[in-house]
């Protein structure tokens, strides 16, 4: 019999684009995830159920073994730590930079400065990577609105177009890393349901590169 697979899929704008690689991997869910209040879905595969999770949330369930598979932005990963997971594909999705940005003009602050953001594991190692001396001020949302009140001299933030920085009078100012969203698996799962996950595994990237 095969063992029964979880994957966990963040909700919001990933998941637009995570349906089609699905479905071209076979994996079709019950019903219209966005139009559901449910949680949990059963999908054509018996076997096989997706839970749909705020999108922080999801190397959580991964790592504790709760789901086999997972789906999360890199800046999620970078942000979480990587401890019990394994990442064995680029989905090439919900591409955008992790970048700093200030307001735009500004001159840059020497000595200490003060950072906003809701990355504050990858800001301290970023400003420590570059001998910047940082306070960190946690914020969930909104990140430009941080320097335009004064509240901080710099953000670290999402930026894809740039529409948002600009909308706000923000420049982008250095580049920490480009990101993606990846296929996560949970380490133990990978090994003990391995006849069941690595078809879904190869057929995600055969997903992935027909996508290019
Ligand atoms: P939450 O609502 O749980 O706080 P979130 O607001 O970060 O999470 P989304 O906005 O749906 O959730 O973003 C999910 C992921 O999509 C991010 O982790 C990032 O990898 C990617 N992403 C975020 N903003 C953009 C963007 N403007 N363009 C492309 N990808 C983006
Ligand atoms: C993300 C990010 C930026 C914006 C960047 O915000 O935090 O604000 O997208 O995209 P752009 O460069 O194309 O303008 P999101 O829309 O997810 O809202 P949030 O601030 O609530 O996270």
């Amino acid at each position: 019999m095969s063992a029964n697979i979880t994957i966990a899929l963040s909700k919001g704008r990933i998941l637009d684009d995570t349906l089609p690689l699905l479905a071209a991997a076979e994996i079709e869910p019950e019903e219209d995830l966005k139009k559901s209040r449910k949680l949990i879905f059963g999908t054509n595969r018996p076997n096989v159920s997706l839970v749909v999770l705020r999108a922080t949330d999801v190397p959580t369930y991964v790592q504790h073994g709760v789901a086999d598979l997972g789906i999360s932005g890199k800046d999620v990963l970078m942000e979480h730590g990587a401890d019990g997971l394994y990442e064995p594909l680029d989905l090439r999705i919900a591409k955008c930079r992790l970048m700093t940005a200030a307001i735009k003009g500004a001159p840059r602050k020497t000595g200490r400065i003060k950072v906003a953001t809701k990355f504050v594991n990858i800001a301290k190692r970023y400003y420590a990577s570059r001998g910047i001396q940082a306070d960190i001020i946690k914020l969930y949302g909104g990140m430009e609105l941080a320097p335009l009140m004064g509240l901080a001299d710099e953000i670290v933030d999402i930026v894809d177009t740039g529409n948002t920085l600009k909308a706000n009078g923000l420049e982008e100012r250095e580049l920490i890393c480009h990101i993606s969203s990846r296929l996560i698996a949970n380490c133990a799962s990978m090994k003990v349901k391995h006849a069941e996950l690595q078809p879904i595994v190869n057929n995600l990237a055969a997903a992935v590169n027909s996508n290019q």
